[in-house]
């Protein structure tokens, strides 16, 4: 389940701002077009883009435990880039946690650049089951957010808009193999994807409550 929200909040757009500007420096541009440790491919699933209807469809006839992370990544982690400068790499962490504090996370889960023709391949996160807020980034609107519907037995694509574009919503256990969220996403320009995890349903409310409230 992942629903759409826009943010009010301008500590939040302030802190959103920063990290875009970061990413969009000539200096951290020329470092993702050069990065070679960007791709991880998968072994299991090799015929189909991990993105794809096909590759999902063959990834539901394998064991669900190989899917609990993406098989298939074309990004990078902020954190892993900013590495390279000392200066840098407080500044994102600093900034991550600021916006970790104001929705009152624990956790950062995911924080990603994605560069032209990037993607996450088909997972569920059944091994981290739990309430999320999910703030990406996407230069022109290019990029998207999948997701396998169980009702409709379908799957429903969510277009970015050009900007930040907000989700928050719920990845159920692997307990329940019949109720895993299956996502991916993909894009054709620029995006950043930074993730949190909130505690519990009520966390997770209140931080939606935040992100939508000017304060
Ligand atoms: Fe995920």
């Amino acid at each position: 389940m992942m629903k759409v929200i826009n943010v009010e909040n301008e500590k939040i757009k302030s802190i959103l701002s920063q990290i875009e500007r970061y990413y969009l420096s000539d200096n951290v541009s020329k470092l993702v077009d050069d990065w070679e440790m960007k791709r991880l491919e998968d072994s299991l699933i090799t015929s189909y883009h991990p993105c794809s209807d096909k590759y999902l469809f063959e990834a539901h006839k394998l064991d669900v435990l190989q899917f609990c992370h993406p098989r298939a990544v074309l990004g990078i982690s902020i954190k892993d880039m900013a590495y390279f400068n000392l200066r840098e790499l407080v500044m994102i962490e600093t900034k991550l946690l600021s916006l970790g504090k104001i929705i009152s996370s624990t956790k950062n889960s995911l924080s990603i650049i994605y560069p032209e023709n990037g993607y996450i391949g088909w997972h569920h996160n059944g091994n981290a089951p739990g309430y999320n807020a999910l703030f990406t980034y996407s230069v022109d609107g290019s990029g998207n957010f999948k997701y396998w519907d169980r009702e409709t037995k379908s799957i429903t694509t969510i277009q970015d808009n050009p900007g930040w574009n907000i989700k928050v919503g719920y990845f159920p256990s692997i307990e329940d193999e019949n109720k895993l969220f299956w996502h991916a996403a993909e894009t054709k320009s620029k995006r950043i994807s930074i993730a949190y995890i909130l505690d519990n349903e009520e966390a997770w409310k209140k931080a939606t409550d935040r992100i939508l409230s000017k304060e």
